[in-house]
């Protein structure tokens, strides 16, 4: 071989052709890894950036799978704009990080997810936010909350682990009239539940990872605004603080889409029969399920869901903590695990993870006891799944 033919070779290797193209074309989402874009000219690429022509440059500010994914969760939110970011926190963070600034102050529902009452607690007041809680179940303790100063509200549909609904249109009008900023995460509530820019929210945020992506195998997050300057702060923060997704997690989170109102509705029918059967139960003291007569929002969940009561369902045991754990450890195919929405069943214990780091009387105060767990239905066979709750009881 000669000299010429074995420089060459490297070159061959790294230069980089277009798929082979012909008249078919493949019926899946392609992935596109590629963490940059060659732009034909410097005149091309001043255009990129005036928005004259459209083209990514660079991953960490767009690919093709992340827009893909936020176009297809904007058009169930009723949303445009909306961005994917790495995790379901890291849109949390965004939509508070990219809007507030010090000085301003946000109230929060008192049981949002635990992460997101750190992140206001701990962190957005090292940054001079103020950040008070409110019970999301009565709109006049936001208005009661409100400051000169207030410029948010953060707020869930559906309280974890208590499955209280939250009084989202008397929320919307306090935030309406004060000229303050609504912020709702969806996740345990879905676009299948509610669609809160259809109520008034400013901001929507998800946790992917959950019921949207429905396997448990990408973390992801989504969130959008309304006023497009919003947005555009928000995506800014984003970008500067690196929230990017995996084009690879964009790729299978759009891949679990396809099924999501097939699971949520599934998952639904499986709660709504599942907390009946656990009522029914003699170990079973209590069981909260928004869609049953015998929650304590039954009324307002009617009138804001209506039939989209969602998958998740909490119960507590006639049983101590010693009893909790034998029902644990008597029924091994329902994953004791601390997340929601996988297309299996799963079961949470929210003494032990999420609300571990209160006192006792915190927990009682919330309604949750050694006895109480929190259960993600998924989209089993309903008598499969009802035999195993049965098992599990059995050892209390
Ligand atoms: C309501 C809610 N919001 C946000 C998050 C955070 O999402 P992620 O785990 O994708 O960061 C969770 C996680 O459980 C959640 O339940």
């Amino acid at each position: 071989m000669s000299d010429d033919r074995r420089n060459e070779r490297p070159r061959t290797l790294v230069r980089r052709m277009p798929l082979t193209e012909g008249v078919s074309r493949p019926v899946v989402t392609p992935i596109q890894p590629s963490v940059v874009y060659a732009s034909p000219s410097i005149d091309m690429l001043h255009a990129q950036y005036e928005g004259r022509e459209k083209g990514y440059t660079y991953a960490r500010e767009g690919h093709p799978n992340a827009t893909l994914l936020a176009e297809k969760i904007d058009a169930m939110e009723g949303a445009s704009g909306g961005i994917v970011t790495g995790s379901g926190m890291a849109a949390v963070t965004a939509a508070l990080m990219g809007v507030l600034g010090a000085g301003d102050h946000v109230i929060g529902g008192s049981q949002l997810y635990g992460r997101s009452l750190r992140l206001m607690h701990q962190d957005l007041t090292r940054f001079g936010i103020a950040t008070s809680l409110a019970d999301p179940t009565d709109a006049e303790a936001f208005r009661a909350a409100l400051r000169p100063e207030t410029k948010m509200i953060l707020i869930e549909v559906v309280s974890n682990p208590t499955l209280r609904v939250a009084d989202m249109e008397g929320i919307a009008a306090v935030a309406r009239e004060a000229g303050v900023l609504l912020a709702v995460d969806n996740t345990f509530t879905t676009p299948r539940g509610w669609r809160p820019f259809e109520h008034g929210a400013d901001i929507v945020i998800h946790s992917i990872t959950k019921l949207l992506a429905g396997h448990s195998d990408v973390t992801l997050g989504y969130v959008a605004a309304r006023d497009p300057a919003i947005a555009k702060a928000i995506y800014d923060f984003s970008v500067t603080v690196g929230f990017t997704p995996s084009p690879y997690e964009c790729w299978l989170a759009e891949r679990g889409l396809y099924t999501f109102p097939l699971r949520y509705d599934r998952a639904e029918e499986n709660a709504a029969a599942l907390a009946d059967h656990l009522a029914a139960h003699p170990k079973v003291a209590r069981v909260l399920y928004p869609g049953r007569a015998d929650h304590p929002d039954a009324a307002r969940a009617e009138a804001l869901l209506g039939a989209r009561t969602g998958n998740m369902v909490s119960f507590e045991i006639r049983g101590d903590g010693k009893a909790a754990n034998r029902m644990v450890e008597a029924a091994p195919q329902l994953p004791f695990a601390p997340t929601l929405g996988d297309v299996g069943t799963t079961l949470s214990h929210p003494a032990s993870s999420s609300h571990r780091a209160l006192t006792p009387e915190a927990r009682a105060a919330l309604g949750i006891s050694d006895g109480f767990f929190r259960v993600s239905v998924g989209i089993e066979d309903i008598a499969l799944l009802k035999s195993d709750f049965d098992q599990a009881l059995a050892a209390v």
